[in-house]
């Protein structure tokens, strides 16, 4: 089932996420939730607070529809446990904030530990794309936005338009 993606200022992308203790079949749900909601919209990951749920779980997938065999990847209490010294930029954008993009410095590989869909302790090194996504959405579950890393007129800026969206949304 597809799920509604909160927009920026929100609240609730501002939270700290709770820690995953049990994988029930609801959190495996929202999981799969997660996933259909990022794919449709589209985009390359998503985090649980971007639906409105506080807990520390992230979807990802960065191969391009075009590009190969897709690698949808389910992490709950992802959490970066090595990064490089050397940094990339790549012009981020987020499903919470459309339409807006800005280069953002990020290490440009981390090692990542998580638990999967079915439970398993999970650890990997990424670089590239994927090092940058998986930072952006683990930044979602400590209530930190890609706009966050911006000087704070840019920052203020995009936020205006935002409120300006949610506005005409509302009205919609
Ligand atoms: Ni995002």
């Amino acid at each position: 089932m597809k799920r509604d993606i909160l927009i920026h200022p929100d609240p609730r992308l501002k939270k700290l996420c709770a820690p995953v203790s049990d994988l029930s079949d609801m959190l495996r749900a929202l999981a799969d939730d997660m996933l259909e909601t990022m794919y449709a919209a589209p985009g390359i990951g998503l985090a649980a607070p971007q639906v409105g749920e506080l807990s520390r779980l992230i979807v990802l997938d960065c191969i391009k529809a075009d590009e190969g065999t897709p690698r949808p990847l389910v992490m709950f209490n992802p959490e970066v446990i090595a990064v490089s010294d050397d940094t990339n930029v790549y012009e981020e954008g987020c499903l919470s904030i459309p339409d807006q993009f800005a280069d953002v410095t990020r290490p440009r590989a981390v090692e990542v530990a998580w638990i999967d869909r079915d439970g398993n302790a999970c650890q990997e090194v990424f670089d590239g794309l994927w090092a940058t996504c998986v930072q952006h959405e683990i930044d979602h579950l400590d209530g930190k936005l890609f706009i966050d890393y911006l000087k704070p007129l840019k920052r203020q800026m995009i936020t205006r338009k935002m409120q300006k969206l949610k506005r005409e949304r509302a009205r919609a």
